[in-house]
């Protein structure tokens, strides 16, 4: 399914793709350039990674509730086993039986027992904070996906499995809005490489018409062309050697790198946009709101 609208007219935007193509910072850029456009935006990340926090420079982590971390952006840390807690507190109502549950790595023994539940409990707290209506806008900062779109797929997973009960109902619940084109849109994070782009066309083939609002792919950390189309025969007469011949190599290099990565992009099919690769130590708010300007128009 191809979704057209605009991603900031959406309630939920996720973001996901391979490790270290750059979700948390094109998330971070997305939630920026909403809340640019005076939109009241909730960034939330999965699984207690904090990255927000050291990207905001907030001093200390997150946690799990809202905490301001730039103009018009919040953010929310979602520990899987926090929410949890919470939805066995509204389930059971009975706190100290909740507590012993929970306790005594025995939250380790009720994920095990039921593979996904980790992730279900997670996406559900995303619908309650969607559905809580404080936020315009809710850009999600995915887990990586070792295999495509695995976190999506939790909620189908779960409603084939279970048929009746509270499980069910919850996933039914929570795949009316992770489905639902009108307000989620997914988004897919590459760098302009092989494999990530191969997995990118992968997990797009593995969730098509099975009902994930796919918005299109945003290509990451992108060299900007430096050098105009003719420039690598001049810099091939410069002889080798010394400070010229060392510019010169390294700025075959750069041509090179160029050319490989517009091979790649060239291969990716919905295309949303392309973010450069920005060469700085550290990428710091500053440098992810600049980022997000570039975003600003999706
Ligand atoms: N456009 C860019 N230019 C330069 N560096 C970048 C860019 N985007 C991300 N990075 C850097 O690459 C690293 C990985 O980025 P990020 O943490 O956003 O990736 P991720 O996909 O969230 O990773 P993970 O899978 O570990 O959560 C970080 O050090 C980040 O600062
Ligand atoms: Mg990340």
């Amino acid at each position: 399914m191809l979704a057209t609208m605009s991603l900031s007219a959406r309630r939920l935007v996720i973001v996901s793709g391979k490790g270290g193509v750059g979700k948390s910072t094109v998330s971070a850029a997305l939630g920026m350039a909403a809340a640019g456009r005076g939109l009241r935006a909730l960034l939330i990340e999965v699984a207690s990674q904090e990255r927000m926090s050291l990207l905001f420079d907030q001093g200390g982590p997150i946690g799990y509730h809202e905490t301001p971390v730039y103009p018009g952006l919040d953010a929310f840390s979602i520990d899987p086993e926090k929410a949890l807690e919470e939805y066995l507190v509204s389930q059971l109502k009975v706190r100290a039986m909740v507590e012993r549950l929970v306790s005594n790595r025995a939250f380790g023994h009720i994920t095990a027992a039921a593979p996904g539940l980790r992730e279900l409990v997670t996406l559900a707290k995303i619908r309650q904070l969607v559905d809580r209506g404080r936020h315009d806008i809710v850009v999600v900062d995915a887990p990586a996906t070792g295999h495509g779109l695995g976190f999506l797929k939790v909620p189908r997973n779960f409603i084939r499995v279970t048929h009746t009960g509270p499980v069910h109902a919850r996933a039914v619940w929570v795949a009316g809005l992770l489905e639902d084109a009108e307000r989620t849109a997914v988004v897919i994070v590459t760098t302009p490489e092989e494999l990530p782009v191969t997995e990118t066309l992968e997990a797009i083939a593995d969730v098509d018409g099975q009902g994930v609002p796919l918005a299109g792919v945003i290509a990451n950390a992108v060299f900007e062309p430096l050098f105009e189309p003719g420039d690598g025969e001049a810099l091939a007469a410069v002889p080798a050697g010394g400070d010229a011949g060392a510019a010169a190599a390294a700025a075959r290099t750069r041509i090179a790198r160029t050319a490989d990565e517009a091979e790649q992009l060239a291969r990716v099919r919905r295309c949303l946009g392309v973010l450069p690769f920005l060469f700085e130590p550290r990428l710091d708010t500053a440098a992810v709101a600049g980022l997000g300007e570039r975003l600003a128009r999706l």
